[in-house]
């Protein structure tokens, strides 16, 4: 049995004070019932401080949802991978379709990251995914086959063990409009089998491929008993309590049926 893992991406969202409740009432909640889950809280930069402090007492971990593609220097604004490490941040979003989108995130700067990150021992959560067009055009699989292998393929076989993959459809997200479990897992399927093929059998079962988009307490379950989804990276439902936890229960219950 594999556990399952679900990652709330809060994106530019909540104020200190709620931010702060959240962190609490999620903790709170999770104590002592996510055996088969493993839970990753993803808040804005300004907050992975408070988070980090917090995440000692509790049972999740947190992400950053960016880091700059420089080690360090002249570049205003930005903040490096060593800084995530100096405040224990464990995991970092990249390539989210937002970035790709708003901030011209290409699957080269991704690698980058990648890179640094991994210099510092964190784990970056790789985000893929077709827009609506290019899947109407039937160009899904070349699309997300060209973000993995330009982002992640030049990783040798052991870096690509400290790396997740999260499929997200870009017309899914925060649309309500998700991928019906048979679409996720037919992507999810390839997604492996293109590691498979480059790092091979034992790799590709280990690999951790989540799926986002609109993922809520009414369709997690059936997300996440297909064989190949792994858990989820949940945005817009991950800011509820109550709706964040009955995702993680359902991943839980999915992993101990799987
Ligand atoms: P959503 O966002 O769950 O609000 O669709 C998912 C994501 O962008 O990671």
């Amino acid at each position: 049995m594999k556990n399952k893992l679900v990652i709330g991406n809060w994106k530019m969202n909540l104020s200190f004070e709620e931010a702060n409740d959240l962190i609490i009432a999620i903790g709170d909640a999770l104590e002592g019932f996510h055996t088969n889950s493993e839970v990753v809280l993803s808040p804005s930069f300004v907050y992975l401080e408070l988070a980090t402090d917090l995440a000692e007492e509790y049972n999740f971990s947190i992400a950053a949802q960016n880091c700059s593609e420089y080690e360090n220097g002249a570049y205003t604004g930005e903040i490096s991978a060593s800084m995530l490490a100096a405040l224990k941040v464990n995991f970092c979003i990249v390539g989210h379709s937002e970035r790709r989108k708003y901030f011209h995130e290409t699957n080269e700067t991704i690698a980058k990251k990648v890179d640094l990150l991994h210099k510092q021992q964190l784990i970056p959560i790789v985000c893929c995914g077709e827009t609506m067009e290019e899947r109407k055009n039937n160009e899904h699989f070349k699309i997300v086959e060209q973000q993995l292998v330009e982002s992640l393929f030049h990783l040798n076989k052991e870096m690509f063990g400290h790396v997740i993959i999260a499929y997200e459809p870009v017309w899914a997200i925060g649309t309500g409009e998700t991928a019906t479990p048979e679409q996720a897992q037919e992507m999810h399927a390839f997604i492996r089998s293109l590691i498979e093929k480059k790092y091979g059998a034992e790799t590709a079962y280990n690999a951790y491929i989540l799926y986002g988009g609109s993922c809520n307490a009414k369709n997690a379950l059936n997300l996440f008993m297909q064989p190949d989804i792994d858990g989820g990276l949940i945005g817009g439902a991950s800011l509820k309590t109550s709706e964040f936890i009955a995702i993680i229960e359902a991943a839980d219950s999915a992993a101990k049926d799987n």
